[in-house]
């Protein structure tokens, strides 16, 4: 459940929590269209809080907004003062930001080219996100059964709410079935992400994550990962990746802003390397946990301070 927590920024006005309320006629209920985000605030080290690579989330807020053909009545920078302002009014020193732009109500059927395109910030407290124990020991996948949409089928690049059935499904898939988190191939058999997060291996010390074509939506902490993972001096390859080779994998993990670096310690039954969190998983997760809430001074530009 998520806690109640006092307001919720709607269209330009902070709102009572229980006032943030949209009419059941709302188009977005009824088709799926709408842009969201998810962006995490930290508490860092020095103990202030800073929201972590703000701009790039907005930025593909608005990306997902020209995508999807949604136009939204604010800017860039309207949504990231309401990030911040929202953290504010709600106390908040870490947690989690949902941005979202949807089609409010006024016609129905699918056209409705007139209804209002409304904008949201909520904001919660938010732990790991597939639990605390997942980061130290890792998590056991399964490969779901729903592929990830074939990218002409829907819109790889954009965070579109209606897309997220597919997450879902695959999910549920995985937890009816005992596993922690589904991992999805795409429309040509090969590996796509997880159903909210972007996925990694590692084979020889090399670091591997599927390409930009395979289906997957672009994550801001996959390019985080990969960054970091290069000032370490590990090579990183963008490329496709088949089911064997993840079976085959010495380590693999998540990354997403939910998941954080969640390592995979079991793939269909088959545990990763030794079945435990490898070393460069562990030294990745390290350096991401120190630039996200940490000490780390090198990446100051992709913290804003609230
Ligand atoms: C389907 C999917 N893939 C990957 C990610 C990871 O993206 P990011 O690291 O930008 O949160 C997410 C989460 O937003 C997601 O929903």
């Amino acid at each position: 459940m998520v806690d109640k927590l006092k307001k919720i920024w709607m269209d330009g006005e902070l709102v009572d929590w229980d006032d943030a309320n949209v009419h059941v006629l709302t188009h977005s209920l009824h088709y799926g269209v709408a842009a969201f985000e998810g962006i995490r605030a930290y508490k860092r080290a020095d103990g202030q809080t800073y929201v972590f690579r703000l701009r790039e989330h907005v930025d593909r807020l608005f990306d997902t907004c020209k995508l999807t053909l949604l136009a939204p009545k604010f800017t860039r920078e309207d949504v990231m003062k309401a990030c911040a302002e929202l953290l504010r009014a709600n106390s908040m020193e870490d947690g989690y930001l949902r941005p979202m732009v949807y089609m409010g109500d006024g016609a129905m059927g699918i056209y409705a080219p007139n209804n209002p395109c409304r904008t949201s910030v909520i904001a919660w407290k938010w732990g790991a996100y597939l639990g605390e124990e997942a980061l130290k020991t890792g998590i056991r996948t399964k490969i779901s059964s729903f592929a990830r949409h074939h990218i002409n089928i829907s819109l790889a690049k954009a965070k579109m709410a209606g897309q997220y059935t597919n997450s879902v499904l695959a999910k549920r898939e995985a937890k009816f079935g005992g596993y922690d988190e589904a991992i999805m191939l795409d429309a040509n058999g090969y590996v796509s992400e997880g159903s909210g997060e972007n996925i990694f291996l590692v084979k020889k010390g090399v670091l591997y994550t599927p390409d930009l074509a395979s289906s997957i939506l672009e994550g801001i902490t996959r390019d985080t990962v990969m960054q970091l993972a290069r000032e370490l001096g590990i090579e990183v390859k963008e490329t496709r990746i088949t089911r064997d080779q993840l079976w085959l994998a010495d380590e693999v993990f998540f990354t997403g802003t939910a998941a954080e670096v969640t390592p995979v310690r079991e793939v269909d039954n088959r545990p990763i390397g030794e079945g435990t969190v490898g070393p460069i998983t562990k030294r990745i997760q390290e350096r991401f946990f120190d630039v996200v809430r940490g000490t780390d001074t090198a990446h100051a530009a992709w913290l804003t301070k609230v």
